[in-house]
């Protein structure tokens, strides 16, 4: 079946009442999706904060007159388009943006169904979900780079913020021998199951009141904000000597985070990947 889309240009306070009459002309489904608006970074468990300005696209089957539908939005001064949409196997349509990749030397993460160019690799099986984590974004990828070249077998690992769990189930296939992941969103709990499951490991799960083990390694990939209120607990979770891997930082965030870390961690090392910094350092006896 072929299908048709309208696409319509909006502004935050419009996309309600837009969304509303899509959906009464008949849409089977309808996309946001942000139009020369910045990064809406992490929103908590909840939260649908929404860019102020947007593209609403609605999907509808090629039994609707589309041009009337957009002639609807036209007559009420919205900037709108009709176009047809060629029929796809939409289920993989994913996987022309997501491919194996490899982190440092021999970690890759890969989705399902592919075949991994190396042998003697450590494969992370991961299917995008809902949850965040793939290795497709800098911040993610430089936390694999650094569990790839610096992860010791046997190590205690906390991924603070797990997503996905994409950190912690490379630690676990990797060699660590308790991998500890936590989230403040139950979703991501949930995907972290499954992403482990899918590899054939477990990982222990929490939410954030959950009782932190002492930790060889703690890997937390969120935002600046978080790092900085979290210092006392990822710090206090990692024994005299560990790592401490923080990521989720915007490069010109990096001397803030080194200040608010500085008391805490020595050896304090920045690596930057397209305008993305990971942040690593050793925990002060
Ligand atoms: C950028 S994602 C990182 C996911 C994955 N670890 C990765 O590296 O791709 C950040 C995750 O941290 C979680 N998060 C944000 N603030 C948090 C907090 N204060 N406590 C626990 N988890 C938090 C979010 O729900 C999200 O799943």
């Amino acid at each position: 079946m072929d299908w048709r889309q309208v696409r319509v240009a909006a502004v935050q306070h419009q996309a309600d009442d837009i969304e509303a009459l899509l959906w009464s002309e008949g849409a089977l489904s309808v996309t946001l999706t942000p139009r020369d608006a910045p990064e809406l970074l992490e929103p908590g468990p909840g939260e649908t904060p929404l860019w102020q300005t947007l593209t609403v696209t609605a999907l509808f089957g090629d039994d609707v007159d589309t041009d009337a539908v957009a002639g609807h939005l036209g007559a009420r001064g919205l900037l709108c388009s009709a176009d047809d949409l060629e029929d796809r196997v939409w289920e993989r349509e994913w996987l022309r943006y997501f491919r194996p990749m490899r982190f440092g030397r021999k970690l890759w993460v890969s989705p399902t169904g592919f075949e991994v160019p190396d042998p003697g690799a450590t494969v992370v099986w991961l299917d995008p979900g809902l949850a965040f984590g793939t290795g497709t974004h800098p911040t993610t990828a430089l936390c694999l780079d650094w569990l790839d070249a610096n992860l010791e077998s046997g190590a205690c690992v906390i991924d603070y913020g797990c997503g996905s769990g994409v950190l912690g189930v490379a630690a676990a296939l990797l060699g660590a021998e308790r991998v500890v992941c936590i989230d403040n969103d139950p979703q991501a709990l949930d995907a972290t199951y499954a992403n482990a499951a899918r590899n054939g490991i477990e990982v222990e799960r929490g939410l954030p009141d959950q009782q932190l083990p002492e930790a060889d390694v703690v890997l937390a990939n969120i935002l600046a904000g978080p790092l900085i209120e979290l210092r006392p607990k990822l710090c206090g979770a990692v024994r005299a000597g560990g790592s401490v891997v923080l990521s989720g930082i915007k490069s010109d965030q990096g001397p803030v985070l080194r200040d608010a870390y500085a008391s805490d961690l020595d050896a304090l090392e920045a690596t930057e990947r397209e305008g993305w910094l990971r942040l690593t350092g050793r925990r002060r006896a």
